[in-house]
């Protein structure tokens, strides 16, 4: 089993991406993300363009440990002293150099001819050593570089102490069975290849950077350069999950393998995406919101019956809880009954009847069917679960010198009740006050706020998720006073949750959840 290094390069190459910036604290999170998720290398910038740039990859090599640092150079003294200055702090550190190779750089952009390219590539990575032994050298566009000058240029750069040669498909020209070839050339043709360490690092713009990255591996190749979620210049690098997933997913055929802890693979994505706003497409291989979704019936009834029929990785060994069954039109009875189930519901076989054909009608009018839509259909269809309160009147006090308190009536029954309450905010008082009259304290997961127009006199629409005895629900109130939204959206969830207690088994019932929960069954 050969050990492949993992070179991230997300902080440097991805921050490219087109509208990706990052300021220094935020590089520095996720370079401790990516030390969590092991890779062997973290890219961490490149110092000379700009000081932003430069101090946070000081302050990564000062505090991150584990992986080696890296900082980029072009093959200039600025460049590699202030990449050695920034890299200073690191117990591992390695100044990565680089110059263009290929006929088309060398006439337009460099105007030099090859040995003056083989001249400064050798000046540029001795120079390099006088600041630690290892130091990488990439010849820039190397896939379109004449694959003897190529060797050539890596035969002196290896000479002069280029512990690491790294291939780039700088423009992302290059194709697998060419690709992959040319680094097993390299591998028999430079003599001093074995004092090296091979390294490829591809662009995606014919989408090819991970099946070209693969094959390199597959001809030999030591390293592979990668971003999280594949961002980078135009188009993008290769992505780091999927070269992970695939030397993971196909041991039998690459016979090789990483450091990399794929359960760290969501966690790192979300933390890429969110910082950066890049968004992550749905469809994205590993990472993607429909990547461990099923919408076919047939494939719903499959993965239900045996999960490997219709998926190759399993979601919690990239960090994702499960799978999703998308429920819509597609879907069979098969899988609306699991996810009735997963919700906590245990109907008789007649009830189920009614349910499905409800969820029928419904799936014919919506794409997707939610959790939510699916409790609303059981609370509507079976009896006994009506509407338990209803908020008749809300009234609040807060202001930066009022202790927040909320009056509320609420109508159970025919009969109107009332009490009020003081909380950390007026919502927060409204709950307390919910709470009280209620006799119940679900445990507040998540509550979010929207406007649903635009303009001050927009809809409020409030969604409130609770958790009470292992149940969660969510409910939902408008109004264009936020207050009353929340308020209207807490005393729905409450009715979600009376109503789903009374169909939850007898020995779910009753039993308290952490927190603030408490028994829902009064
Ligand atoms: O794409 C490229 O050629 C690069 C080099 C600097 C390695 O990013
Ligand atoms: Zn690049």
């Amino acid at each position: 089993m050969r050990r492949i290094t993992m070179f991230d390069t997300t902080l440097r190459d991805g921050e490219q991406c087109p509208g990706a910036s990052l300021e220094p604290h935020e590089k520095l999170e996720i370079a401790k993300q990516l030390a969590r998720l092991g890779v062997d290398v973290i890219e961490a910038g490149f110092p000379i363009s700009s000081s932003g740039d430069a101090d946070a990859v000081r302050r990564i090599a000062e505090t991150v440990k584990g992986p080696v640092i890296c900082a980029l150079a072009r093959s200039l003294a600025a460049d590699i002293d202030a990449a050695a200055r920034a890299l200073a702090p690191a117990a591992k550190k390695r100044i990565h150099v680089f110059l263009a190779t290929s006929p088309i750089h060398r006439k337009y952009k460099l105007r030099k001819a090859k040995d003056e390219i083989v001249r400064q590539a050798v000046w540029a990575v001795t120079y390099a050593k006088r600041y630690g032994k290892d130091v990488e050298f990439s010849p820039e566009d190397a896939s379109r570089t004449e694959p003897e000058f190529l060797f050539q240029v890596l035969e002196a750069v290896i000479t002069a102490g280029a512990t690491t040669v790294n291939i780039p498909d700088t423009v992302g020209f290059a194709i697998p069975d060419q690709f992959g070839p040319l680094i097993g050339a390299i591998k028999e043709r430079v003599p001093n290849i074995g004092r090296a360490r091979v390294s490829v690092h591809c662009h995606n713009d014919l989408g090819l950077s991970v099946p070209n990255s693969l094959a390199a591996i597959a001809n030999g190749a030591d390293q592979v350069e990668c971003t999280i979620n594949g961002i980078g210049e135009r188009a993008g690098n290769t992505s780091l999950e999927e070269v992970v997933m695939s030397l993971n997913i196909r041991r039998d055929y690459y016979q090789a393998q990483t450091g990399v802890d794929t359960t760290q693979i969501y966690k790192t994505s979300r933390l890429v995406s969110s910082l950066t706003g890049i968004v992550v497409q749905p469809n994205k291989a590993i990472v993607g919101d429909n990547a461990f979704s099923h919408e076919s019936g047939i494939h719903q009834d499959g993965v239900l019956k045996h999960r490997r029929t219709y998926e190759i990785l399993r979601p919690q060994d990239v960090g994702v809880q499960e799978s999703r069954l998308v429920l819509g039109k597609l879907s069979g009875r098969h899988a609306v009954v699991a996810r009735l189930k997963q919700l906590g519901y245990t109907l008789q076989s007649t009830e189920i009847d009614r349910v499905f054909e409800q969820f029928k009608q419904l799936a014919d009018k919506k794409r997707e069917v939610f959790d939510e839509d699916l409790s609303a259909l059981v609370e509507e269809e079976l009896p006994g679960v009506a509407e338990t309160y209803k908020l008749a009147y809300v009234h609040t006090t807060s202001g930066s010198e009022t202790v927040p308190t909320a009056t509320i009536r609420l109508t159970k029954a025919g009969k109107t009740i009332q009490d009020a309450a003081c909380g950390d905010g007026p919502v927060d008082a409204c709950y307390q006050t919910i709470d009280r009259m209620t006799g119940l304290s679900p445990e507040l997961v998540d509550y979010s706020l929207r406007s649903v127009t635009g303009g001050t006199d927009a809809l409020g629409d409030v969604v409130v998720k609770l958790r009470a005895n292992g149940v969660e629900v969510t409910g939902r109130g408008t109004s264009t006073d936020i207050i009353e939204a929340s308020a209207k959206a807490y005393v729905n969830a409450i009715n979600r949750l009376l109503a789903r207690s009374a169909r939850l088994p007898r020995q779910r019932r009753g039993r308290r959840s952490g927190g603030r929960g408490r028994s829902i069954t009064p």
